[in-house]
């Protein structure tokens, strides 16, 4: 039984990787840390907490020590927008942090998870169904932090044979935790909003198709990644990961369609890009080429439009009778 610690745990991906783990391996065995303390009814408070700050390079080490842990998940970071706000805080949170835990797992031999992210990618990488192999010269801070990050990991798996994963999430779509700055955070807001009977302003434009994942998925696929045998992985700590290519129009379309099964008022969506993340936007691919997922450890996702819309407005509005919707 491995014991885990999860770093940001109390973040969008955090707040659901800590049940999910939880569920997989028990309560006791997951210690969940963060720099903020969760409020008693967060999910993370649910077993074991302790604040931990990733730049404390000491205190991760001594925490990994005197528990026992054998498997990191590292997800404290800065978000794209937040990183393009604030880029010297951002390279220096990401980039030390990661060097924190990739230092603590050589020397306590534990698995690592890291994220990477399609923030790797930049304008010249193809737009539809960008390659695993690829250019990845990105034009935000975060990206510059992802695409480091990930040869940082080749690095320590290569120099001191650290076992480390990861995968470049899309946009992720959640329902129990809010998403923490990042420029696909404009479809968990939509869902919300329509959730409350409430108009919308989209800060991106209506057309702006980007990659995009349940958090379902994006949960099951951190799992088996990290329980698929290594010498199958081509690409141990950054595999492209696809869901589903979204427009902001899109998923306003689709939350129309279902409206009445949740008794909710008419929806309506303005478009006013913020020309911050309008530009991150404008820089990613709008469809990302999983194969070598599908092929390596059999990546495949559940979730597609309709399905997730029913989950989102369900969870949201607490209907009775909403949920899934199967079939496309
Ligand atoms: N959410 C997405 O759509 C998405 C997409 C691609 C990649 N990712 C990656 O997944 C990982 C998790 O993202 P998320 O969406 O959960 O982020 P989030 O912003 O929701 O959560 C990050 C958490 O880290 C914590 N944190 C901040 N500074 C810290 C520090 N110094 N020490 C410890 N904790 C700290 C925050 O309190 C927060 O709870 C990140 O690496 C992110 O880049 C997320």
């Amino acid at each position: 039984m491995p014991r885990v610690l999860i770093t940001g745990a109390l973040g969008q991906v955090g707040t659901e990787l800590t049940l999910a783990l939880r569920e997989r391996y028990g309560v006791s065995e997951v210690l969940a840390t963060d720099i903020r303390t969760p409020s008693p009814d967060h999910p993370a408070a649910s077993g074991p907490f302790k604040l931990l700050d990733g730049l404390d390079a000491a205190g991760l080490l001594s925490t990994v020590q005197e528990q026992g842990i054998q498997e990191i998940y590292h997800l404290a970071a800065l978000l794209s927008a937040v990183a393009e706000a604030k880029p010297a805080l951002a390279w220096h949170l990401n980039m030390q942090s990661l060097i924190n835990v990739l230092d603590t797992a050589h020397a306590c031999q534990c698995r690592v998870f890291a994220p990477s992210s399609i923030a790797v990618f930049g304008p010249d990488t193809p737009r539809n169904l960008a390659p695993q192999l690829t250019s990845l010269r990105p034009t935000s801070m975060y990206g510059v932090t992802k695409v480091a990050g990930e040869l940082l990991c080749d690095d320590y798996a290569r120099r001191y044979g650290v076992d480390v994963r990861g995968l470049r999430y899309p946009g992720l779509i959640s329902a129990s935790a809010p998403p923490g700055g990042g420029t696909t955070d404009y479809s968990v807001q939509m869902y919300h909003a329509a959730a409350r009977g409430e108009p919308y302003t989209c800060f991106l434009s209506s057309n702006t198709a980007l990659e995009m994942l349940f958090m379902p998925d994006a949960v099951r696929a951190t799992l088996d990644l990290m329980d698929a045998p290594r010498e199958s992985l081509r690409y141990p700590n950054a595999y492209n990961l696809a869901g589903m290519s979204l427009t902001p129009a899109a998923i306003a379309a689709e939350i129309r369609r279902q409206l009445h099964r949740f008794d909710l008022p008419h929806f309506e969506v303005e478009y006013a890009p913020d020309p911050v993340r309008q530009a991150i936007a404008d820089g990613w691919p709008s469809s990302i080429d999983d194969a070598a997922a599908r092929q390596d450890w059999h990546w495949r996702p559940a979730y597609d439009l309709r399905r997730m819309t029913g989950e989102m407005l369900s969870a949201l509005t607490h209907h009775p009778t909403g949920g899934i919707i199967h079939g496309t």
